[in-house]
Parts: structure tokens; sequence; C-alpha cells
């Protein structure tokens, strides 16, 4: 894996998978720029990564679509270009589709699918200006497959992937790889910062989430992926096998999904 000296962009930096990605890539000597809206804690992950001095803090909100515009300008400015930008930020759901209100469907779909969609669009005549570049979306198994509790999530994520993938697929410029990651339950806090149904955080951790693969190894298998230029790239468990039932045996995934689902705690 060679990220020496490439110019990363990590998106949703402070925590989790974002805050993983960003650790191993400093080990590997990338010029980081890290952003999220929390700029305590991407201060806390700048001190804690190694050699400070490759690593820029730009914080900002993927909901703010009149200051997206800059935010790139301003990432491409820190190093005059930029490699890789990983999507990472993201929130989650707890609550049935009957009991979500509309605003929660909306700001599910502005942070998952509008943020990445948005930078990306900004990004793409510059990595056709400079002939290369690489996108990174951290995408879901909600992304490839419904999931009780989860109907603006999965929705965001297939969305998500609906995009990512027709880009993979129209090819129009060289030397560009678009990696879309579909991990399922990762050891991390998203689920207590998913939204409820009235827009509340569940605040708390899920069993399935506690659970869940370590952050570390996640980050270890999409470092990889991108190394290899990998299309598409499942990080998960019994998600993977649950996402096999639903092709070859449609009946098995709705009967398992709907009662592991809605177990509490799930
Ligand atoms: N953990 C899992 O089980 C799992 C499974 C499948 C997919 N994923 C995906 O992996 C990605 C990372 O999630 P995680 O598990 O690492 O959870 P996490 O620790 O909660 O990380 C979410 C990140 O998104 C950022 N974020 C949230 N809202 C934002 C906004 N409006 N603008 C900018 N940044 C925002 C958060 O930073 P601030 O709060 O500082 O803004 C944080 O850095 C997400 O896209 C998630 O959907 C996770």
């Amino acid at each position: 894996m060679n990220f020496e000296h490439k110019v990363v962009w990590i998106i949703g930096a402070s925590s989790g998978i974002g805050a993983g990605l960003a650790k191993a890539l400093a080990l590997h000597r990338a010029h980081l720029i890290i952003t999220s809206r929390d700029y305590t804690a991407l201060k806390s992950l700048e001190e804690l990564v190694e050699n400070r001095t490759r690593c820029t803090i730009l914080p900002a909100d993927m909901t703010d679509n009149a200051g997206l515009p800059q935010v790139v300008e301003r990432a491409i400015s820190i190093h005059g270009h930029i490699d890789i930008v990983i999507h990472s930020a993201g929130v989650g759901q707890r609550s049935a589709a009957v009991d979500t209100q509309l605003a929660v469907y909306h700001q599910l779909m502005a942070v998952n699918f509008f943020g990445p969609l948005t930078l990306t669009q900004y990004l793409l005549p510059h990595f056709k200006r400079q002939g290369h570049g690489h996108v990174v979306a951290i995408s879901s198994m909600s992304g490839l497959m419904g999931f009780p509790l989860r109907s603006g999530y999965a929705a965001s994520k297939h969305a998500l992937k609906g995009y990512f993938e027709t880009l993979q697929v129209e090819h129009t410029l060289d030397n560009f790889y678009v990696t879309i990651v579909s991990p399922g339950r990762i050891k991390t806090g998203l689920s207590l910062s998913a939204l409820t149904g009235d827009g509340a955080p569940y605040d708390k951790m899920d069993k399935g989430q506690l659970n869940g693969i370590p952050v570390n190894e996640c980050v270890v298998r999409i470092l990889k992926a991108i190394s290899h230029k990998k299309k598409h790239v499942i990080i998960a468990k019994s998600e993977h096998l649950l996402y096999l039932l639903r092709i070859l045996i449609p009946s098995a995934y709705y009967r398992i999904a709907r009662r592991r689902g809605l177990q509490a705690d799930n």
C-alpha cells in the first residue's frame, strides 16, 4: 500500500471509521485533510496522529449546501491538489417508517447522500484537470438491501451506491477511480447519534453495534481496497449472509431480516 505523500481528504474524520482511517493513513505518511462539524474532536485527532504537520483541520457541515463550494476550494488550496477523497460522514437511524417524521428523512438524505454527492460534483472538474483522482464512498450493507428501522438510512445509502456506481460505469475520466465500501456493523458510536422518529438521537450503543467488526480491522480492509482500486468491497459478518439470501432465497431474507431487525437492541 503506498499512500506516502498522497493528499487524502477524509470527511467524517472526527470519530469511528473516519478517525481510524486518519490514524492509519498518517502512519502511511499521507498528507491529511480532516473534516467534520466538531472542531474540538478534530483537534484531538490531530494531536493523536503521527506527524501532525501533515494534518490539516477543515471543519464543515455536510448539510450546509451554500458553504460546500468554498469548502472544496479551501481543501484543494491546502496542497494545491487532492488525490483521494473519503466520504465517511454519516448519520444512522433507529425508527420504524410509520413513526418517522419527514424532516428526519431529509436530514438522512442531506448528510448521507447530498453531502458526498455535492462535494464529488465540485471535485470532478478538479480531478479532470489534474488527470487523476480517487473517490471512496463509505456506504453500508443497508445500501444493498432493506433492514427494519432503517428506512431513511437504507434509502440514503441506496442512493449513494446508485450515484457512485453510475460514476464507475460512465468512466469518462482516465485515472479516475471510485471505491464503494459496504460495511455491516462496525464497532463505532454510530447508533448513539442515530436519529429516532422525531429527530432526537437514539443515544444508546446497540448490542449489534457493540459486537460489530473492530474499527482497525475495517480500516485495514478499506485501505487494501483503495490500494487495489477495487470498485466494491463488503466488510461484514452475518449481514453478508443475509445479503446472499436476499439474492438466492428472497423469502428467507424477508423472514430473517424482519425477525432480527425488529428484535430490541439490534
Ligand atoms: N458503524 C457501522 O456499523 C457502519 C456500518 C455501515 C456503514 N457505516 C457508515 O460509515 C460511516 C462512518 O460511520 P461511523 O460508524 O464511523 O460512525 P461515527 O463514529 O458516528 O462517525 C460519523 C462521522 O460523520 C460525521 N458527521 C455526521 N454528521 C455530519 C455533518 N452534518 N457534516 C459533517 N460531518 C458529519 C461525524 O462528525 P461530527 O459529528 O463531528 O460532525 C463523524 O465524524 C457512515 O457513513 C456510516 O453510515 C457505519
